[in-house]
């Protein structure tokens, strides 16, 4: 018997992320997988997502029943164990011999044959030992490694959102990251259409709740968003709320700079909520700036590849978006790769690059103007220390708060989330998932008051 297709398409995705430091979801959303039918590719997400969401406890339980070192086997044979071994302890509905079964055929695929005696001892051995309720040993972990440990994060990361954020709050970081995280969507022009894209997507099956923080987004409950034709006019565009929200900080403006844009989420809703406005959007990379054809939509963007650490514009702008590179430990439910694959050192590399990207925006900022700061990140290195860094000994510049500009958002009904104080830590904004019904986001607002000191 041949090895399901979700299956066979999860290994291939596993070990793409392994060797190519890919990420899960842009491969989950390739053209290659289009042929699957939506119950297998639904099946193939589950499974590499689920895989990489709990790696560190599934190799616990696999160096427990293994003969051999974890470091020892090929990728294949350790991809086809971790397929198995989520299978046999998250996936009630999968019969253990189908799981086993499954693995063990993978691995003779991959023409791993001899390993597929040891793969059926290993697997065999934990489906004897039976489930156990993983989310109620996090709720009840006392210290930070325990927590790490049991919601399978990396403990220096764990360790740290203790420090910073608190054990409650780390533990809510992380049970979050733990579960597949909900779809928002962001509703343009939600106010002029009189809840036409609602209707749109209820006649073409999508279900949808209310917005959590934003009264333009909804969340997805059932359906396919990207098969309706307000998706593909991009009247509808899939995004965070705390990303959305970041956006709508961004305000409102003539000439506008998105200077690291790709894939276009806040440059579309930016350039939507200013029809009259200039939208510049960069990017580095060619095959991300590629990524931006789909703001082919909206009239008032200009595509331009460059680096924003040296951007090419003569004239300032008065509203500049500078939602730079960083780690995304903000977004692990969403791409949860990226925990095994950050260390520590990453942070000032990345703090390195972040600063030189907002000391040359800042450049481009007019007086008056205002720029907003954002990352995805929980960091303090990537968020706070960069904005105090690029802004040391620039008397010309300062730190706006943001809770002016959130009540502003609630008066005037486009905020739909009460606590406002909530989302501010000083004068940035500060979303920590599970904590908020988002990804954890950051930002912050800067003006200009003058040319030069
Ligand atoms: C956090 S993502 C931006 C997400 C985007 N704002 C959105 O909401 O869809 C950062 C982007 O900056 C790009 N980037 C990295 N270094 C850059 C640089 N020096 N100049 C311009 N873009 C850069 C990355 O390729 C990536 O696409």
């Amino acid at each position: 018997m041949a090895v399901s297709s979700a299956r066979s398409v999860a290994f291939e995705t596993l070990l793409r992320v392994e060797r190519e430091n890919s990420y899960a979801a842009e491969l989950l959303h390739s053209d290659r997988l289009a042929k699957l039918s939506s119950r297998d590719h639904g099946l193939a997400t589950e499974l590499v997502m689920g895989v990489l969401r709990w790696q560190s406890l599934l190799d616990q339980r696999l160096a427990a029943a293994s003969s051999q070192r974890l470091e020892r086997l090929d990728g294949e044979v350790l991809a086809a164990l971790r397929l198995g071994v989520y299978q046999l302890q998250f996936l009630s509905r999968v019969p253990a011999h189908a799981a086993i079964f499954e693995s063990v055929e993978l691995v003779k695929a991959a023409r791993k044959r001899s390993a597929a005696p040891f793969v059926n001892a290993v697997l065999r051995t934990i489906a004897g030992a039976g489930a156990e309720d993983i989310l109620a040993k996090i709720s009840k972990s006392p210290d930070s490694i325990i927590l790490a440990e049991n919601a399978a994060h990396p403990p220096w990361l764990v360790a740290r959102w203790t420090e910073h954020y608190g054990i409650e709050a780390a533990r809510q970081i992380c049970t979050h990251d733990q579960k597949v995280p909900d779809t928002a969507i962001h509703i343009h022009d939600g106010r002029s259409n009189n809840g036409q894209a609602d209707a749109e997507l209820a006649a073409a099956g999508v279900q949808l709740s209310p917005g959590r923080l934003l009264s333009a987004a909804r969340r997805v409950l059932a359906g396919d968003v990207t098969g309706t034709r307000a998706y593909q006019e991009g009247r509808v565009s899939i995004q965070d709320e705390a990303s959305q929200l970041v956006a709508l900080l961004a305000g409102r403006g003539e000439r506008i700079l998105d200077c690291c844009a790709a894939p276009g989420s806040k440059t579309a809703l930016l350039a939507r909520r200013n029809p009259g406005a200039k939208v510049f959007a960069t990017e580095l990379y060619p095959h991300r700036a590629r990524l931006l054809q789909s703001l082919s939509h909206v009239p008032n963007v200009r595509v331009v590849a460059a680096d924003a650490r040296q951007l090419p514009f003569s004239s300032t702008f008065d509203r500049i978006l500078a939602d730079v590179p960083c780690s995304g430990t903000g977004t692990l439910a969403r791409n949860p790769e990226i925990k095994w694959r950050l260390k520590a050192e990453d942070l000032h590399d990345l703090q390195s690059r972040q600063v030189a990207i907002l000391k040359s925006a800042l450049a481009q900022l007019a007086i008056g103007g205002r720029l907003v700061y954002s990352t995805c990140s929980l960091e303090h290195e990537e968020n706070e220390a960069v904005v105090e860094a690029a802004l040391e000994s620039a008397v010309e510049f300062k730190v706006a708060d943001f809770r002016g500009e959130l009540e502003q958002l609630r008066q005037s009904g486009q905020m739909c989330w009460e606590d406002v104080g909530s989302l501010l830590a000083g004068p940035y904004l500060r979303t920590i998932p599970g904590v908020h019904p988002c990804d954890g986001f950051f930002a912050a607002m800067i003006e200009r008051k003058s040319l030069i000191s």
